[in-house]
C-alpha cells in the first residue's frame, strides 16, 4: 500500500515537472520565435530611448508639460467645445459627463496655473451660461459630477476669485442635494437634476 502510494506520488511529481518544463519552454519559444517581419521579441525598452526628462532643468520640464496641455486643450477648443470631451483621433466630440462641457470645468485650475487667461475667459463665458439640465438619456452621476464640475468650479473660484464660479458651484450643488434623500442617507448613484 505504502509502495503504491510512493509510486503514485512520484508519478504525480513527474507530471508536474513535465508540465512546468513544457510551460517554460513555450514561454522561451514565444519570446525567441522570430515574428513575421523577421525580428524576434523586441527587448529594447523605449523608455531608454526617450530624453531623460529628469535631467532637464525644471523650467524646461514645466514648459514641456504646458506645451502638451496646450496641444490637447486647443484641440478641445477647436473641435469639441462646448461639448464634454474631444475624441482626439477623429477630431469630433463626445458627451460623456452630463453634456455641460466637462473639460472646461475640469481644466479651470490648470488654465489658471499655466497662465492661459484667454482660454480661462472663454471657459468662463460658457460656464456662466450653464444651466445644468439633464441633457442626456442618463441621470447625472453624483460622484463624477462632484469631482469634475463642483470641484472644478470651486478650484477655479479659489484661484481666481471669480464670483460666477462660486455661484455656479452653489447652483449645481443645490441641484445635487436630493441624492442624500435615501433610506440610509447614503448618496444615490445618480439623479435627475430636473425633477
Ligand atoms: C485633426 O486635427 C489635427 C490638427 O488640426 C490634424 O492634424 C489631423 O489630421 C486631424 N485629424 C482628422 C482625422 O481629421
Amino acid at each position: 500500500m505504502a509502495r503504491a502510494h510512493r509510486f503514485l506520488s512520484r508519478h504525480a511529481r513527474n507530471r508536474t515537472s513535465i508540465a512546468t518544463g513544457a510551460f517554460v519552454l513555450l514561454i522561451v519559444l514565444y519570446i525567441l520565435w522570430p515574428s513575421r517581419d523577421g525580428r524576434s521579441f523586441d527587448f529594447s525598452t523605449p523608455v531608454d530611448s526617450r530624453p531623460n526628462y529628469n535631467k532637464w532643468p525644471k523650467e524646461r520640464r514645466a514648459e514641456a508639460v504646458k506645451e502638451a496641455f496646450v496641444h490637447a486643450y486647443s484641440a478641445y477648443e477647436e473641435y469639441a467645445m462646448p461639448a464634454d470631451e474631444l475624441k482626439p483621433l477623429r477630431n469630433t466630440s463626445i458627451q460623456n459627463f452630463n453634456g455641460w462641457g466637462v473639460s472646461m470645468f475640469d481644466a479651470l485650475d490648470t488654465l489658471w496655473f499655466m497662465d492661459l487667461k484667454p482660454e480661462f475667459e472663454r471657459a468662463i463665458s460658457y460656464i456662466s451660461k450653464a444651466e445644468f439640465h439633464r441633457h442626456q438619456k442618463y441621470d447625472v452621476m453624483f460622484f463624477e459630477t462632484v469631482i469634475r464640475y463642483v470641484g472644478g468650479l470651486l478650484a477655479g473660484y479659489a484661484l481666481s476669485g471669480r464670483e460666477v464660479l462660486l455661484s455656479k458651484a452653489d447652483e449645481l450643488a443645490q441641484k445635487l442635494l436630493p441624492v442624500f434623500g435615501t433610506a440610509t442617507g447614503m448618496p444615490a448613484f445618480a439623479i435627475n437634476p430636473d425633477t
